[in-house]
């Protein structure tokens, strides 16, 4: 059976895009889900004495292995400050070093979503124009807003969200 992976590009034990990503994973069918937790990898903030001194931290490998053996990837990057939270980049920092190619071109449906209207959408502009140099293989994207307001009870309360967020795993689902 084929899995993906979801990520929530944040290490809020609340964490909005963990909620977002695992609920879009969900929606995938006949595939084994993953659903990581950024809080689960142990990772120095990225300094290259750190990486000459001691190499590459063990968390690192495992958290590369899970991206290398996928399918496909649900990431939905949490914003702070126009940017990926320090997390997320602190591990796409450290993933690059092991490979460049860091989403190895695997489908990746990109999500983002925020409490506010704008549901992150500098962090997504940031991450489609870059990702396409880290090996992103982007089959759809959406910012999702005010997240409080449209995400009840574990799933999409609006309409024309949902409508677009299913037709957005369809279209990843077929490429894996
Ligand atoms: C340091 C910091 C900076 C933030 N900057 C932004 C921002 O630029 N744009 C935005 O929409 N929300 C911003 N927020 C609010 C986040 O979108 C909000 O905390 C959200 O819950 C983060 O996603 P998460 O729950 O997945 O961690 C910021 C939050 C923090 C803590």
């Amino acid at each position: 059976m084929k899995n993906i992976i979801t990520i929530g590009g944040s290490t809020s034990k609340l964490s909005i895009n963990k909620q977002l990503a695992e609920y879009a994973g969900s929606l995938v069918e006949g595939v084994e889900v993953v659903n990581l937790d950024l809080n689960d990898y142990d990772l120095p903030l990225y300094s290259i004495d750190i990486e000459n001194e001691t190499g590459f931290p063990k968390d690192l490998k495992k958290l590369n292995a899970l991206v290398e053996e996928t399918d496909g990837i649900v990431l939905s990057l949490a914003e702070h400050n126009g940017a990926y939270s320090a997390a997320f980049k602190n591990a796409f920092d450290w993933l690059s070093r092991i490979e460049g190619k860091v989403w190895r071109n695997k489908p990746m449906l990109l999500l983002s979503t925020s409490p506010g209207p704008r549901g992150g959408q500098s962090v997504m502009e940031l991450a489609l124009s870059r990702f396409p140099f880290n090996g992103g293989n982007i089959t759809g994207s959406m910012t999702f807003p005010s997240f409080g307001q449209n995400f009840k009870n574990g799933s999409v309360s609006d309409e024309d969200l949902n409508q677009k967020l299913s037709g957005l795993v369809e279209q990843f689902s077929k490429t894996i």
